[in-house]
C-alpha cells in the first residue's frame, strides 16, 4: 500500500483533562477520497488538527510524505491544504489578495494564472475584488477552500466542506474534490452527513467518543453490513404480526398497513419466497411489495449502537 500520511497510536488528552482521541492508527492511501465520519464531539477536528500540526497529541507519531509532522512540522505542513471547520478569514481584504497571500504564506512563487483557474473553480471569480466581509456565508467557505488549494497543495483537508452549504453548491463541492482527485490530489474530510460520504468517499473511517471504530472501503463496507429491506403492503390492516411469520422477524409499519421485512441482501437465501408463500397460506393479502437497499446512514447507525452497547457491557 503507498501510503501518504501515517497516524500510529495517535491519542489525545486535552489540557481540561478530556480525552478527545483513544490511541488512533490510521494510514491514509495516496490519491484517495477518505471520509472521517462521525457525530458531533467523535474527535474528527481533533483528529484532522493533530495531522496538520495545530494540535499537539499526547501520545504517538504522524508522519506526512515521509516527514515528521511534529519534529518536522514545515516540511509537512507545506504538504497541506486545510480548510478548518470555523470560518476564519480576513474580513477587509478583497477574495482576491486574501488567497494570494495565503500562497506567498507557504513560500511559492506568484503564478496568478493558477490562481484564477482555483477561483473560476470555485465560482469566485466574479467575486475577486468583492472584500470577503461583503461575501455571503457559503462563498466565504469557498474562500477558505481557495486559500486552502492556493499553494498546490498534495493533500487537503476539508472539515466540513459543506456545513451550511446549499445543495447547489454542495453537488459543486462535490464535483470539485472528484476533479482535484483525478489531478492527485489525496484528500481527506470530515462530515456528518451519511450521504457525503456515500457520494464522494473512496473509504470511510467510522468515528465515535474518540474511538476509531472502523476503517473499510466504502463498496466493502455498504456490500457487508447493508441489509435490504423488502416493504409489504397489506390489503387489509393488521394489530400485531401473526406468530406464523415469527420466523422472519418482521416489523409492522404505517399503522399496521405495510410489514417490513430486513435482510441480507449477501445471503444464498433471501427467505422472500418462503415468506411470501406462508403470506398466502395464511391468506394475508397484499397489494405491493417494494424492496430498496439499506443506505450507508441505516449502516452507520446500526455500527454506532453496537459499538455503544458493547463499550457500556
Ligand atoms: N481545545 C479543547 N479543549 C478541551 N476540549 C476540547 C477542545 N477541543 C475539542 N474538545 C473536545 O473534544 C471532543 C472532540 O471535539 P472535536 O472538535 O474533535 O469533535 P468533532 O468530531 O470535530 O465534532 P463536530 O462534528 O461537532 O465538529 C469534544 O468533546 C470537544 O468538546
Ligand atoms: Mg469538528
Amino acid at each position: 500500500m503507498d501510503s501518504i500520511i501515517s497516524v500510529a497510536g495517535v491519542a489525545k488528552t486535552y489540557d481540561t483533562g478530556f480525552r478527545a482521541l483513544d490511541p488512533v492508527d490510521l494510514d491514509i492511501r495516496k490519491g484517495e477520497i477518505f471520509a472521517l465520519l462521525g457525530p458531533n464531539g467523535a474527535g474528527k477536528t481533533t483528529l484532522i488538527s493533530i495531522i496538520c500540526g495545530i494540535v499537539r497529541p499526547s501520545a504517538g507519531t504522524i508522519t506526512v510524505m515521509g516527514h515528521d509532522a511534529i519534529g518536522d512540522f514545515r516540511a509537512a505542513r507545506r504538504l497541506i491544504g486545510l480548510v478548518p471547520q470555523e470560518l476564519s478569514v480576513d474580513m477587509f481584504e478583497t477574495v482576491l489578495a486574501t488567497v494570494k497571500f495565503s500562497r506567498r504564506l507557504f513560500g511559492k512563487a506568484a503564478d496568478d494564472g493558477y490562481i484564477e483557474q482555483v477561483l473560476k473553480d470555485l465560482s469566485l471569480w466574479d467575486k475577486r475584488k468583492s472584500k470577503v466581509a461583503e461575501l455571503s456565508g457559503g462563498m466565504k467557505r469557498r474562500v477558505l477552500i481557495a486559500k486552502a488549494l492556493s499553494h498546490e497543495p498534495e493533500i487537503l483537508f476539508l472539515d466540513e466542506p459543506t456545513a451550511g452549504v446549499d445543495v447547489a453548491l454542495r453537488r459543486d463541492m462535490w464535483k470539485l474534490v472528484h476533479r482535484l482527485r483525478e489531478k492527485g490530489t489525496t484528500i481527506i474530510l470530515t462530515t456528518h452527513y451519511i450521504e457525503e460520504a456515500e457520494e464522494m468517499a473512496d473509504r470511510v473511517g467510522v468515528i465515535d467518543k474518540g474511538r476509531l471504530i472502523l476503517v473499510e472501503d466504502k463498496a466493502v463496507l455498504m456490500r457487508k453490513l447493508g441489509k435490504r429491506r423488502m416493504l409489504i403492503s397489506l390489503q387489509e390492516p393488521m394489530a400485531e404480526v401473526p406468530a406464523g411469520l415469527a420466523e422472519w422477524h418482521l416489523e409492522l409499519a404505517d399503522e399496521g398497513r405495510q410489514l417490513l421485512y430486513l435482510f441480507d441482501a449477501q445471503a444464498e437465501r433471501t427467505g422472500i419466497p418462503s415468506l411470501l408463500r406462508k403470506l398466502n397460506e395464511l391468506h394475508i393479502g397484499f397489494k405491493d411489495l417494494e424492496t430498496s437497499k439499506s443506505s450507508l446512514e441505516d449502516i452507520f447507525v446500526d455500527l454506532v449502537a453496537n459499538d455503544r452497547a458493547e463499550q457500556a457491557a
